[in-house]
C-alpha cells in the first residue's frame, strides 16, 4: 500500500470503551504526516443518515426495522462520504461501522445473523454486484472492556441514549458479538485492553497502527 492509498479504519467497542480521545489522536497523528483525514461516525455521516441516527438512537423499534435503518445510514455513508474520501487517497476514520450491528443488533438484541450477512454483501457492494467487491475496513481497532467496567464508567456521565440505558447484559452479548466478529476475521482486527490507563491504550491504539506500517 503507497502513502496515496486512501486507508479505511474503524473503532469499535461496547459504550463506555472510551474510543474518542484516540480517534482524535490518530487523526493528528496521520495529519502530522501530512495525510488528509476524514473523521466520521455510524450511524451518521451524511445528512441523511444523521437523521437515521437520531431515530435509531431513540425511538423503540423492532431490532430489524433498527439493523434496515442502521444499513441504510451506512449506503448513504458509504456513497456520500466514505468512498469519495477512499477514492482521494484519505484516511477515513470511522467511529463504528458494520461490526457494531452484529455486536448490537446480532449479539444484544439476538437479530438474525444471516440476514445480516445478507445486507452486509448488498450494502457493501459499493462497486457493483458483479465485481464481488465488498467494502470492509482495512483495519479494525476493538476497544475491548468489560461489560461492568463500562456501566460504572458511564453510571451518571449523562443522560443515557436507548442503547446506553441497557443492562450489563446487554454489553456482554455485544462483547461476544465483537469477539465472533473478530473470530471471523482476525487480520482485520487489533483487540486493545481498554481497562487500561488512557496512555497505555493509546500506546497500543498508535502500535497498531504502526505494525501496519501507516504510521511512523
Ligand atoms: P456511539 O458511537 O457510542 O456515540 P456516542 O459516543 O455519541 O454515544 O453511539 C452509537 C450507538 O449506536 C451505540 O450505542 C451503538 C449503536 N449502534 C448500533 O446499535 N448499531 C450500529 O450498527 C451502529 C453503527 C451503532
Amino acid at each position: 500500500m503507497t502513502t496515496t492509498d486512501g486507508l479505511f479504519i474503524s473503532f469499535e467497542g461496547i459504550d463506555g470503551a472510551g474510543k474518542s480521545t484516540h480517534i482524535d489522536g490518530l487523526a493528528q497523528a496521520f495529519r502530522a504526516q501530512g495525510r488528509a483525514v476524514t473523521l466520521t461516525r455510524e450511524p451518521g455521516g451524511t445528512a441523511l443518515a444523521e437523521k437515521l441516527r437520531i431515530m435509531v438512537l431513540n425511538d423503540p423499534m423492532d431490532a430489524m426495522t433498527e439493523a434496515l435503518l442502521v444499513f441504510a445510514a451506512r449506503r448513504d455513508h458509504l456513497q456520500q462520504c466514505i468512498e469519495p474520501a477512499l477514492a482521494r487517497g484519505d484516511v477515513v476514520l470511522c467511529d463504528r461501522f458494520t461490526d457494531a450491528t452484529f455486536a448490537y443488533q446480532g449479539g444484544g438484541r439476538g437479530f438474525d445473523l444471516q440476514l445480516l450477512s445478507i445486507m452486509e454483501q448488498w450494502v457493501q457492494a459499493v462497486r457493483g454486484p458483479e465485481v464481488g467487491f465488498i467494502r470492509q475496513p482495512d483495519l479494525t481497532v476493538w476497544f475491548d472492556l468489560p461489560a461492568e467496567i463500562a456501566a460504572q464508567r458511564l453510571a451518571g456521565a449523562r443522560t443515557p441514549d436507548k442503547f446506553e440505558a441497557q443492562p450489563v447484559e446487554f454489553f456482554r452479548r455485544v462483547s461476544d458479538g465483537y469477539l465472533n466478529r473478530m473470530t471471523a476475521s482476525p487480520a482485520r482486527f487489533a483487540r486493545i485492553a481498554a481497562d487500561n490507563t488512557r496512555d497505555a491504550v493509546w500506546l497500543d491504539v498508535l502500535q497498531a497502527v504502526q505494525i501496519k506500517g501507516w504510521l511512523p
